[in-house]
């Protein structure tokens, strides 16, 4: 009980099991969580007995589930096994819940991570049940200390009709402090700009606020969060980190870019992870980083010094990573802090700062429209996650990718895209450890030139050349040449025959 100081709230503590029983069947839930961090984890898996045990007994019991973005075993994991998610979003990329949307068994609403709280807002959503969110402690006057994501807890705690509260002791009791709850946000006509304008900015409070009167149960856990280990950087990662440090040192030069950079956005995955391995070694220093999640890579920066502060929404680290935080938590509290992810993606402060966005693809096609979410079109990966929000809005935008998946037998670079997340528009730069095509300032046919030579794999680089000669001369128009009946084929030659190889 010690983490929970106020001591009327404390008549609120209950069993898991009790707790899950304020979930009615239909209804939507909002649930703490942020790439496996900060979600709760002793209720969703009592709420996923209880709907086992409806189904054992014929009684139909499924869920609306709306998160922050991906969380762990014990929420998405465990609803999915138990056919209890009728509906879910934002970002998911629980293996589960993934062949379940891919069978059609679960409607998934994959919308862009800054949009999801203005949406619930507005009323586009629907309404909202039930708030679940893990805290790391409350406090005396009923305010509740963030855990180690914010996500859309704020908006959650706000608009449900009624909370269920975790407190996880096996938070570090340090959180406290690190937070920035923005409480300024309003719909439109009644919108005013955010005041932050640098990426230490604190703007808001470092509590949640939360009537009491809606809290109807509090669970007491003590359980780590997902903390996934990151696969030491390969060969390919390295290049790919290679090709992204020269860009950086050229911009540099040129001028287009500030010594110490400007404020970065970091995807989540082993090859992000190895960039900021690439700038620990690089002569960047005092820089800063605005984006989603902070994992391993930018922990050996903000500890090295080279990264001043690092502001997003949620940690994504390795258990080891974990333990490193745990221990020097009072050495790295003053260098992050963790925002709302509304305010951690919003399109004013990333247009504003300038952010350099880096995010991984599915594919590329020729003139750089990106494929971020669907495999052959129609098989979702994960999820837009913020990758839209940052790249619209960003100084520039880098996408990076191996140049082929599946041992070979997929090309990361195809005539056309089977599906389109970001615009030819809103992609500035590609790499792969082939090379780095900067496309700005290019025309489409420029654009297919320079990312066909720099980043296609050699097993499919003559391929792509001889479709983008044969589109000039048969092309219905001039300004992105296509053969429509062609362009396509190499994903049906992939489903067919499992290889995009000829
Ligand atoms: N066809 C089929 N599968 C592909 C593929 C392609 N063209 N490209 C990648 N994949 C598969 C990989 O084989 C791998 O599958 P596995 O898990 O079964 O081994 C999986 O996708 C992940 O790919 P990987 O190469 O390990 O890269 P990654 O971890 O960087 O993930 C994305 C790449 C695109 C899936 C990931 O970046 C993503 O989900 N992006 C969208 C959200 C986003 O950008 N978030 C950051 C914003 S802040």
């Amino acid at each position: 009980m010690e983490r929970i100081e106020s001591v009327d709230l404390r008549a609120k503590v209950m069993s898991a099991e009790a707790a899950a029983s304020f979930i009615a069947s239909g209804s939507t839930v909002g649930m703490s969580g942020f790439t496996g961090s900060g979600y709760p984890k002793a209720v969703p898996l009592a709420l996923a007995a209880r709907i086992e045990a409806e189904h054992a007994a014929g009684n139909p019991f499924r869920v609306r589930v709306w998160t922050g973005a991906s969380t762990g075993p014990e929420l998405d994991g465990a609803l999915a096994k138990a056919d209890g998610i009728e509906f879910r979003l934002p970002y998911n990329s629980d293996p589960i819940a993934r062949e379940m949307i891919n069978r059609g068994e679960m409607e998934y609403f994959d919308m862009h991570l800054s949009q999801v709280a203005p949406m619930a807002w507005q009323g586009f959503l629907g309404p909202l049940d039930t708030a679940v969110i893990e805290v790391a402690g409350i406090r005396p006057d009923g305010a509740l200390i963030p855990s180690s994501s914010v996500g859309n807890n704020k908006t959650w705690l706000d608009r449900a009709n009624q909370v269920i509260l975790e407190v996880n002791s096996w938070q570090n009791a340090a959180l406290e402090g690190m937070h920035d709850i923005y409480y300024g946000t309003a719909l439109p006509p009644d919108r005013i700009p955010i005041p932050l304008v640098r990426p230490d900015d604190r703007i808001g409070e470092p509590y949640f606020r939360c009537d009491p009167g809606k809290i109807v149960a509090i669970v007491e856990t003590h359980a780590a969060d997902r903390n996934l280990p990151f696969a030491p950087p390969d060969q390919v990662a390295r290049a790919i980190a290679g090709h992204l440090l020269e860009f950086f040192r050229h911009e540099v030069s040129k001028g287009r870019l500030p010594a110490s950079l400007l404020p970065m956005q970091s995807g989540v995955g082993n090859v992000a992870n190895a960039v900021l391995g690439g700038l620990l070694d690089g002569p960047f220093e005092n820089m800063t980083a605005y984006t989603e999640v902070i994992q391993d890579g930018m922990l050996d920066l903000l500890a090295a010094g080279k990264l001043r502060v690092a502001s997003a929404t949620a940690f994504s680290l390795s258990p080891e990573a974990a333990a490193r935080l745990n221990a020097e938590m009072a050495g790295f509290r003053d260098k992050m802090i963790l925002r709302p992810q509304e305010i951690s993606n919003h399109p004013e402060l990333i247009r504003r700062l300038g952010c350099i966005a880096m995010n991984g693809l599915i594919e590329a096609d020729i003139y750089g429209n990106v494929n971020s979410t669907h495999v052959m079109g129609s098989r979702i990966q994960n999820g837009i996650g913020g990758s839209g929000d940052f790249a619209r809005n960003a100084y520039v935008s880098i996408f990076m990718t191996p140049s082929t998946a599946k041992g070979g037998k997929i090309s990361a670079i195809v005539p056309q895209a089977s599906h389109v997340d970001h615009i030819t528009q809103d992609v500035q730069v590609i790499v792969t450890e082939q090379g780095l095509a900067d496309l700005r300032g290019l025309s489409p046919k420029q654009r297919a030139q320079v990312i066909i030579e720099n980043c296609a794999h050699p097993d499919y680089k003559p391929d792509l050349l001889d479709y983008f000669r044969r589109a000039k001369a048969g092309s219905y128009g001039q300004q992105s040449p296509s053969l429509p009946g062609e362009a396509l084929s190499w994903h049906q030659r992939f489903i067919d025959t499992g290889s995009m190889l000829r």
